[in-house]
């Protein structure tokens, strides 16, 4: 039987990630982040060692970007050739480029194609599959479509509670300015037709966690 998709968009700091993997942990489903396959060409362009961000419109893209992730929930790994990127697509320089490179069609639609392969190679009856055109674009048909938010408040504490004031500040703008530069592309902060809408603002993680798994459940039944 094909493997299902559960489509999970949101902006940052809305639990996306987390709850995402969480749910994918307690289901027995697969997990995939689809933010790393962004960052991941990033970090190649940034690299300098096979291609720049002016010649990704016209490369072809499944040839050149060897990408491998893993949809293993408990072990998370991201390889683009043999460099183990995993935290290095977490920096802040891959943070702040990623938005030049998820704005080219030609990688989008990639991206979709590489989404769907993922998926298929997963060997699981499910994949929580979390991004922010997934609900919209990447897979409009799939069994489930939740949409994450949180207000604006709560997703910058959430980004920030980890660091010093002063980073906290720097997170804070760079979080606001790539959310806005993001949206231009897809809209991620309103949901489409018949998807559901779900606002952590008020539920702590653990919370936010079983509000989804109730809505997958319903959702499959
Ligand atoms: O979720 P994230 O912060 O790891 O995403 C990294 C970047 O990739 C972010 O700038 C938005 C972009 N992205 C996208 O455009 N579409 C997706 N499905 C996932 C991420």
């Amino acid at each position: 039987m094909a493997t299902k998709i559960i489509a999970i968009d949101g902006p940052a700091g809305s639990g996306k990630s987390s709850v995402s993997k969480q749910v994918a942990r307690e289901l027995g489903f697969g997990y995939l982040d689809t933010g790393a396959a962004y960052r991941a060409l990033a970090w190649a362009c940034l690299s300098h060692d096979g291609f720049s961000v002016d010649q990704l419109s016209s490369l072809n893209l499944a040839q050149v970007f060897d990408y491998q992730i893993s949809t293993d929930p408990d072990n998370f790994w991201v390889k683009v050739g043999n460099n183990d990127v995993t935290a290095a697509i977490r920096e802040p320089q891959v943070a702040e480029f990623v938005s030049q490179v998820a704005r080219i069609p030609e990688v989008r639609s990639f991206m979709k194609a590489l989404t769907h392969r993922l998926v298929a190679e997963s060997g699981k009856p499910a994949v929580v599959v979390e991004g922010r055109d997934i609900t919209t674009v990447v897979a409009p048909d799939a069994p489930i479509r939740l949409l994450l938010t949180a207000s604006e408040e709560v997703r910058l504490k959430r980004r920030s509670a980890e660091l010093s004031e002063s980073s906290a500040a720097s997170v804070m703008r760079q979080v606001s300015e790539r959310d806005a530069s993001d949206s231009k592309v897809v809209d991620f902060m309103t949901p489409a037709p018949g998807v559901q809408l779900v606002d952590t603002s008020d539920l702590n993680f653990n919370q936010s966690v079983s509000a989804v798994i109730a809505l997958i459940e319903q959702g499959l039944s």
